[in-house]
């Protein structure tokens, strides 16, 4: 089962982007987790999505339509997505074969205030619904206070790790029941 991991995030010491990455300890048996980058992604455009998809745009799509599940680690950014993410999943929504359609994506959020993400996660919920991705429910995963998590950009904290393990423990099933016969 492959997974895609996608970092909200494109700064290098990306708390997002580390906790993605420790993520690659945790996965269970059966389970393998590859961390693609949209940092070169352009602003979407239409008119240059008609011209011919960019490179990165058609590798993220390609990425996306293979992979069995998509994690997505993602930063607050006043209170919802940021930008380059929702740009990501903007160059992937486009139709034909839009990306996310049926794809089944968990997703968890650190920041350094305490709340974690609360709100980023549900702006992230609605904008994929409406796409027909199915994002796992439960368990949903806060990390807040975030730089205390983490030890020379690694994940230490083993509360926060066993958290991001149950999310994919919970994942493993919700991609398996979540399958489309084709
Ligand atoms: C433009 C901007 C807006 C932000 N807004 C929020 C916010 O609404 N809520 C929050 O908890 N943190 C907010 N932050 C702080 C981020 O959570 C913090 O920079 C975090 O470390 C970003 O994730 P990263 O470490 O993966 O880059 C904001 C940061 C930036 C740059």
């Amino acid at each position: 089962m492959q997974i895609l991991g996608i970092s909200g995030s494109l700064r290098k010491a990306s708390l997002n982007t580390a906790a993605l990455r420790a993520c690659n300890d945790l996965l269970p048996q059966g389970m393998s987790l590859r961390i693609t980058s949209i940092a070169d992604l352009p602003l979407f455009n239409q008119d240059v999505f008609d011209a011919g998809i960019p490179e990165p745009a058609k590798r993220l799509r390609a990425e996306i339509a293979q992979a069995d599940g998509v994690l997505i680690a993602s930063p607050e950014y006043n209170f919802s997505v940021s930008a380059a993410l929702k740009n990501a999943i903007d160059w992937a929504s486009r139709p034909p074969d839009q990306s996310w359609q049926d794809k089944p994506v968990a997703i968890f959020s650190v920041t350094p205030g305490p709340l974690g993400g609360a709100r980023v996660q549900y702006d992230l919920r609605r904008m994929l619904g409406q796409l027909w991705a199915h994002v796992l429910p439960r368990p949903e995963v806060f990390i807040g206070a975030g730089p205390s998590k983490f030890t020379d950009g690694k994940l230490t904290d083993e509360t926060t790790r066993k958290f991001l393990g149950d999310l994919l423990a919970g994942f493993k099933p919700w991609i398996e029941r979540m399958k489309v016969k084709k």
